[in-house]
Order: structure tokens, then sequence, then C-alpha cells
């Protein structure tokens, strides 16, 4: 049975963060929101309740959860060897989203880290994630709150659809402010690497770790026998529908204007081009505003699904600022490119 209590995420009634915080020091599975996308968390000192993370989201063992902490002794408690100089920085980006890899200690189990002498960690800067952490006393492992493969959940509407019946409890608080999950990044080598772009855009955070390497995987370009984080092999993102990246934005305009195509093609594009659009539209917003663009993304892929189209098409972006990390999603949730809007009808079957 699960339980679904509204509140507000940004003044959460003590009552629902009580009873959350109860669910998570039983060893029970909390579905939440964070500033970025929604957690579905557990006790991350318990590596049965952790196991049960993987079994909810029908994870493979081996992609690591990210652990969530309220504060700096917490990070103390759950990594080792970080020297004051690292401290100094991430309190400059905490709260906030972004994740970094870290030593970890013995009182995280390896079930957390897939096994990896690595853990990942972030303070979330959301009110209710903080409060909770805080009330339960422990830090609290969550991957994105979505079923392995699909579009992550950013609204509690898609959380309740999801995931009733897998979970104890759903705090049920709306869209989520970011709408892409946190900027992951690895600085425990000689050089700081990009493993996920995020919402916390990368030029932002060179201005306090310097030079950061952007890889081809994490602008989602090329998948890899070897990947940087364990979860960049699996599959992602994925609506149910198939969907397709068009080459330029121009293209997905040209094929809005084949009305022939209304009943096989919906698009997903911003205001600008669903506003001239004669087939069915997904609009994400202006193109001028990528965080809006970033916040209704995977909502979006989901309502894909809902059409009834037999494909969708989606427009690129920029790839600066937020929008490398729009562009890492798209590509990632799309089965192929298109390169000229004659080419359509070869995808149409
Ligand atoms: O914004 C976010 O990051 C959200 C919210 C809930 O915090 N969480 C999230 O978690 O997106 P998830 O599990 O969907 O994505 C985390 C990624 C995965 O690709 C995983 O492989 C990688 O981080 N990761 C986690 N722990 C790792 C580790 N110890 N070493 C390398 N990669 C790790
Ligand atoms: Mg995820």
């Amino acid at each position: 049975m699960t339980s679904i209590v509204k509140t507000n995420p940004g003044k959460p009634s003590r009552d629902s963060i009580k009873l959350a915080a109860e669910v998570i020091r039983e060893g029970g599975l909390v579905v939440f929101p964070t500033e970025t996308v929604y957690g579905l968390g557990a006790n991350a000192f318990s590596s049965e309740a952790c196991l049960k993370i993987f079994k909810a989201k029908e994870r493979p063992p081996d992609n690591p959860l990210i652990v969530h902490i309220s504060d700096m002794g917490m990070l103390m408690e759950i990594t080792e060897d970080i020297h004051g100089d690292l401290i100094e920085k991430l309190e400059k980006i905490w709260p906030g989203p972004v994740t970094v890899l870290l030593k970890k200690s013995s009182k995280i189990p390896d079930t957390v880290t897939g096994g990896s002498p690595l853990v990942a960690v972030r303070m979330p800067d959301s009110l209710l994630s903080l409060e909770l952490i805080r009330e339960a006393g422990v830090p609290i492992a969550a991957p994105s709150a979505n079923i392995s493969t699909r579009p992550s959940i950013t609204d509690s509407r898609h959380a309740i659809e999801e995931l009733a019946g897998r979970v104890d409890l759903i705090l049920d608080c709306g869209p989520t402010p970011h709408g892409v999950e946190s900027t992951i990044i690895n600085f425990t080598g000689t050089t700081c690497i990009l493993l996920r772009a995020g919402a916390k855009p990368v030029e932002e955070l060179e201005k306090i770790f310097g030079p950061i390497e952007v890889t081809d995987f994490s602008r989602g370009l090329l998948e890899s026998t070897v990947p940087l984080a364990p979860g960049m092999k699996y599959r992602h993102y994925s609506p149910g529908k198939k969907l397709y990246l068009t080459a330029t934005a121009g293209i997905l305009q040209d094929i809005s204007q084949k009305e022939n195509l209304r009943d096989e093609i919906a698009i997903i594009a911003s205001d600008e081009i669903c506003s001239k659009s004669r087939l069915r539209c997904i609009p994400l917003g202006s193109e001028t505003n990528l965080d809006l663009i970033a916040r209704n993304l995977f909502a979006a892929l989901r309502e894909l699904d809902k059409t009834s189209c037999s494909i969708g098409l989606i427009q690129p972006f920029s790839e600066s600022g937020k929008g490398l990390a729009i562009m890492n999603r798209i590509r990632k949730a799309s089965s192929g490119r298109l390169e000229s809007a004659e080419s359509v009808q070869d995808f149409l079957h």
C-alpha cells in the first residue's frame, strides 16, 4: 500500500516530514521532490533498504545511487580523505543541483555504489529534502524516481501514475523547479571531468572548480562499452513511442506544415514553432528560455505517449548553459536523427 501525502515543498507540513522520516528510518521507500526531479529515497546506511530501491525501479544493481545529505557533518561521515580546499569549494555550490564523486567511508554499503570505492554525493537545494534528511537523521540514497529507462519524474502526477503500489509513501508536491537532474562531476583524478550535464551549467561550475572537461559522453553523443558513470551504458529517458531528433529546428518547422501527417506525427518544440504548426504539438516554452524548456522536457516526453500519433519529433536547442543538459537528455531519449524534412517518410513505418 502506498500512502500519498500532499504538501507544499517550499513549506512542508511537520506531519508530512515526520511521517516520511519515519518511513526512511524503518527501512521503507519514500518518493520526494528535490529541486531537480523526484527522487526515490531510502536510508543510505541500510543495504537492505537500498536494495528495495533497485527492485521498485527495476534498476540494474551495478548502477549506483546518489546519496543526499543535509549538512557538511554528514559529508564527513560518508566520505574519506577530503581536504579543506575541496570542502570550501563544495560549500560554495551546496545546497544545489551538483553531484560530486568522492571516496566513500565504510558506512556506505557497496549496494549504494555498485561496489565502487567512490560515492556520488549532493546536498539538494530543496527545503523539503533538507528537512526530510535532517528529521530522518541519516543520509538518503535516491535515484531519479522513474522506472528504469523511462523519462525522469518532474511532477507528482507522474510519480503517482508510475509508482503507486511500488513504494511506501509519495510526497505529492506538484512540479519540480529545474526539471533536469543534477550536474555530476568527478575530480578525484588529475582533471575535473563532467560525467553528466545537468541543472547547474558547466560555465558556472568552472568559476569555482577551474576547467572542466566536457566529454562526448556528457553531451549524449556517444555510448561506450566502458562508460564513465555506470548509468551511461543503459537506455535512458525513453518515451514508449519512438522519438526522433531533427538535425535543425528548421527541418522540424518544415515538417510541422505537412498537414497530411497529422495522425502520424506529434512534435515537441518551442512555442515559436508550435504556434505555426499544423501538426499535433507539445510546446516546451520559448526557445529563448532554456530554463523553461528544461522544466517542461520530461513531462513532454510522457505527454507524447498519451497522443494517438505513432511517432514524435523533437528539435535541437542551443548547447550553452542549461542547453547542454537539455541536448544530452534529448539525444539519449531519441532513437535516431532526421537529416531532412523529406526523409520523414522513412521513419514512419
Ligand atoms: O538530480 C539528481 O541527480 C536526481 C535527484 C533525485 O537527486 N538523481 C538522479 O539519480 O538523477 P540517478 O540515479 O537517476 O542518476 C545518477 C547517475 C547515474 O547515471 C549513476 O550511474 C551515476 O549517477 N552515479 C551514481 N553513483 C555513482 C558512483 N559512485 N560512481 C559513478 N557514477 C555514479
Ligand atoms: Mg535517472
